[in-house]
C-alpha cells in the first residue's frame, strides 16, 4: 500500500498530538479528581469541627440550665422544708419550659426526692451515677454524654423509655448483630449541687435530654453548616449521632423520605472509630447515597467511646463539579488537537510543495528538458536542495552538449573514412586489372629483349613502378576490406613476440633498442592473429622510422584498471607528431614521408582492424620527445 509523504507526516503529527492529549487528559483527570475530592474532604473535616462545637454547646446549654435551676430560691426553700408538692410543680414548669426530657432532685446523699416528669417514682439512690456522685463530691456543676439503661429511663418518667426504644433496620455493610433492638439511650446530662443558705450541700439537681430521636443537634448542624442547601432535591449536607454503631439521631433520609433511624454504621467505620477511637474521613455509602464523610468518636465522662458524631457532604455535587471540569478540559484539549492538526497539515503542505516541484523538475530532466529550472523563493534546506538540483541540471546539460559535439565529430570522421574507403576500393578495383595487364606485358617484353638492350633497363624500371602501384592498390584494398576478422582465443604476448622477431633483424632497427614490459598472466583475447600482427608491424615500423639515429622502443602489455580490457602500449623516443597532425594520422593517405616512401595507409588500416575487434587505438605524442600508441582490446566481445 502506497502511503503519501503528506499522509505519513500528518499521521505522525496526529500520533504525537493524540498521545500528548491522552496523557494530558489522564493527568488532568487525576489532578482535577483528587483536587476536588480533596477539597471536599478538607471541607468535611472543618464541618466536623463545627458539628463538635454545636454538640459541646448543647452540653453547655443543659449544664447552664441545670445550674441556674439549682440556684433558684424556691428549690432551696422547698428542699429545706421538704415541700415536695411545690418542688414537683415548679420543677415540672422549668422542665417543660426548657424542653428537658428529665429533671430530678436528690438530697445530699443522692436519694431521689422528686422527679419532675413522674413524681410517683422517688426514693431511689442516684449516688452511683457518675455525674451525681461527681456533683456531690466536687460541689460543682458537671455535664457530659451518658448512656442510660432502660431501667433508669423508665424511672425518669413516662414516655422516656419509649422515645429511646429503636428497632434495628438491616444494613448491608454493618457488622452482623444478634441484637434486634436498642432499649438504652444516649443522653446529654448535667448535675448541679444545691446549696443551703449557709453554703452547705443540701442536694443535687440533674437533668438532661435524650439524643435518641432528638434532632435538635443534627438539624442545627445542617442549618448552620450547610444552610439547608439542597442539590437535585437532596440535602447537600447531613449530620448523624450514633449510639454505638446505631443511628439514633440523623437527617439522612431513608428511601421513604423518613429519617434513617435504626440503620447502622459500616463495619469499616465502626472498627476505625468505635474500636480504635480514630476519626474516619473518606467516601462512604450512607443509607442511599455516596457521601464525602467524616466520623469521630463521642466519649462519656470517663473517656469511654459510646457513640459517633458524623457529618457528610453529598458526593454527587463534587462528582458533577469534577465531571464538568473534566468535560471543559476535554473540550479545550480536543480544540487544541484540532488546531494542532490543521497547523500540522499546513506545515506538511509547506514542506511538501517544494518537494513536489523537485519531483516535477526531475521528471522534466528525465524527459530531456534540461533547460528546466526549479524556482526557489525560500531560504532553507529545501531551497539549498533545489539549487543543487539546478546545478546538477546545468552540469548535465553542459556534458550533454559536449557529448553531442563529440559524437557528431566522430560520426563525421567515420563517414569521411567510409566514403574514402569506398572511393579507394572502387579505384583500386578498377586499376588492379589494367595494372596486372601492364605488368604482364612488361614482363613479356622483357623476356623478348636482350639484357644489354637499351630498352631493357627502362622496361625493368617500368615493371618496378608497376609493382609499387600493385602494393598501393593492395594497401587500398586492405583498408577498404569489408571482411570480418577471423577471431579465435589468442595470446597477445605471443603475437607481439612473433612480430618483433620478424622486424628486429631489419636494417631499420639497427640503432633501435627494443624493451619489453610484458605481463605474463595476460588473459587470452578473441582476435584475428594475422590482422593483429599487421597492426603491430605497422606501429613498430612507424616507430623505427620516427627514430632518427639512436632510440628506444618500449613495448608493454597489461590489464586495464577496469579489468575489462587488455592494453598494448608502444612507446618510442622518435621525433613525435605535431599537434596539428595528431587528428589526421589515421586518415588514409596521410603521410609525412617523401613521395614514394609511404602510402599513408598503415595507421588507417590498423584503425580499421582494431575497430573491427571492438577495440580502441589512442595516440599521445610530444614533439621532439616521442610518441606512444595504446591499443585496448576487450576481454569479452560485446554482443551485437
Ligand atoms: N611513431 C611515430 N612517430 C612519429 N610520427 C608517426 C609515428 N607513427 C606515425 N607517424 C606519422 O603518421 C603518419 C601516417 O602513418 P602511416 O603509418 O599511416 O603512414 P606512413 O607510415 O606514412 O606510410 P606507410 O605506413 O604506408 O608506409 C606518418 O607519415 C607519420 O608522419
Ligand atoms: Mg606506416
Amino acid at each position: 500500500m502506497k502511503i503519501s509523504l503528506r499522509a505519513k507526516l500528518i499521521i505522525s503529527f496526529l500520533a504525537v498530538i493524540i498521545i500528548c492529549g491522552l496523557v494530558a487528559i489522564f493527568v488532568a483527570m487525576r489532578v482535577i479528581g483528587t483536587g476536588i475530592i480533596g477539597q471536599a474532604q478538607d471541607k468535611v473535616r472543618i464541618d466536623l469541627n463545627t458539628a463538635r462545637h454545636i454538640y459541646q454547646d448543647e452540653i453547655q446549654e443543659v449544664k447552664a440550665l441545670v445550674r441556674l435551676s439549682a440556684q433558684r430560691f424556691f428549690v432551696k426553700d422547698a428542699l429545706l422544708e421538704k415541700d415536695i408538692q411545690t418542688l414537683k410543680t415548679e420543677l415540672e414548669k422549668i422542665r417543660k419550659r426548657e424542653s428537658l426530657d428529665m429533671l430530678t432532685l436528690t438530697d445530699q446523699n443522692g436519694q431521689v426526692i422528686v422527679r419532675a416528669r413522674d413524681s410517683s417514682v422517688s426514693g431511689d439512690n442516684q449516688a452511683h451515677d457518675e455525674l451525681v456522685s461527681r456533683a456531690l463530691s466536687g460541689r460543682k456543676v458537671i455535664g457530659a454524654t451518658v448512656i442510660l439503661s432502660r431501667e433508669q429511663l423508665v424511672k425518669e418518667g413516662r414516655g422516656v423509655a419509649e422515645q429511646a426504644y429503636i428497632k434495628f433496620i438491616p444494613t448491608p455493610k454493618a457488622k452482623p448483630s444478634l441484637e434486634t433492638e436498642q432499649t438504652s439511650a444516649m443522653c446529654i446530662k448535667a448535675a448541679a449541687p444545691v446549696f443551703g443558705y449557709d453554703g452547705s450541700l443540701i442536694g443535687v439537681l440533674y437533668g438532661g435530654n435524650l439524643l435518641n430521636r432528638n434532632y435538635k443537634i443534627v438539624d442545627k448542624v445542617k442549618e448552620i453548616v450547610y444552610q439547608g442547601v439542597k442539590y437535585k432535591g437532596k440535602d447537600i449536607g447531613t449530620a448523624t449521632i450514633f449510639q454505638g454503631d446505631l443511628r439514633i439521631s440523623t437527617n439522612v433520609k431513608a428511601q421513604d423520605g423518613s429519617r434513617a433511624i435504626g440503620t447502622r454504621v459500616s463495619e469499616e467505620v465502626r472498627k476505625q472509630v468505635l474500636v480504635k477511637g480514630l476519626p474516619w474521613i473518606g467516601r462512604a455509602f450512607v443509607v442511599n447515597n455516596w457521601y464525602i464523610a467524616a466520623y469521630e468518636p463521642v466519649k462519656d465522662i470517663k473517656g469511654k467511646i459510646i457513640g459517633i458524631l458524623y457529618v457528610g457532604i453529598l458526593e454527587e455535587k463534587f462528582i458533577d463539579m469534577r465531571n464538568r471540569a473534566i468535560e471543559m478540559f476535554l473540550g479545550i484539549t480536543l480544540a487544541g488537537m484540532i488546531i494542532a492538526l490543521i497547523v500540522s497539515s499546513f506545515l506538511a503542505s509547506g514542506v511538501l510543495q517544494p518537494i513536489k516541484h523537485l519531483i516535477f523538475a526531475s521528471k522534466q530532466w528525465a524527459k530531456g528538458n534540461l533547460e528546466y529550472r526549479v524556482k526557489t523563493t525560500r531560504k532553507d534546506e529545501i531551497a539549498e536542495l533545489s539549487e543543487t538540483f539546478n546545478f546538477m541540471a546545468s552540469s548535465l546539460k553542459e556534458r550533454d552538449d559536449k557529448l553531442k559535439e563529440y559524437t557528431s565529430q566522430q560520426i563525421m570522421k567515420s563517414e569521411r573514412l567510409a566514403t574514402l574507403g569506398q572511393l579507394a576500393a572502387g579505384v583500386a578495383h578498377e586499376i588492379n586489372n589494367p595494372l596486372g595487364a601492364i605488368l604482364m606485358y612488361t614482363h613479356l617484353a622483357l623476356e623478348d629483349l636482350e639484357q644489354k638492350d637499351i630498352l631493357h633497363e627502362n622496361l625493368e624500371k617500368a615493371a618496378a613502378e608497376a609493382s609499387r602501384c600493385k602494393d598501393i592498390v593492395k594497401g587500398l584494398l586492405d583498408f577498404a576490406r569489408q571482411t570480418e576478422p577471423k577471431v579465435e582465443e589468442s595470446d597477445v604476448n605471443e603475437a607481439l613476440e612473433r612480430t618483433l622477431a620478424v622486424v628486429e633483424n631489419q636494417a631499420l632497427f639497427q640503432n633501435v633498442k627494443i624493451s619489453k614490459v610484458i605481463c605474463p598472466s595476460l588473459p587470452k583475447v578473441l582476435m584475428d592473429v594475422s590482422q593483429m600482427q599487421q597492426v603491430f608491424t605497422n606501429i613498430v615500423l612507424n616507430a623505427a622510422e620516427a627514430i632518427e639515429g639512436k632510440g628506444e622502443l618500449t613495448v608493454a602489455t597489461r590489464m586495464a584498471p577496469d579489468n575489462e580490457y587488455i592494453e598494448i602500449e608502444f612507446t618510442d623516443t622518435g621525433c613525435g607528431i605535431p599537434p596539428d597532425n595528431l587528428e589526421k594520422i589515421f586518415d588514409p593517405f596521410f603521410t609525412t614521408k617523401e613521395v614514394g616512401h609511404g602510402t599513408g595507409l598503415g595507421l588507417a588500416v590498423s584503425h580499421g582492424i582494431i575497430a573491427k575487434h571492438r577495440g580502441t587505438i589512442e595516440v599521445k605524442s610530444e614533439q621532439g620527445k616521442g610518441t606512444s600508441f595504446i591499443i585496448r582490446l576487450p576481454l569479452k566481445p560485446k554482443e551485437d
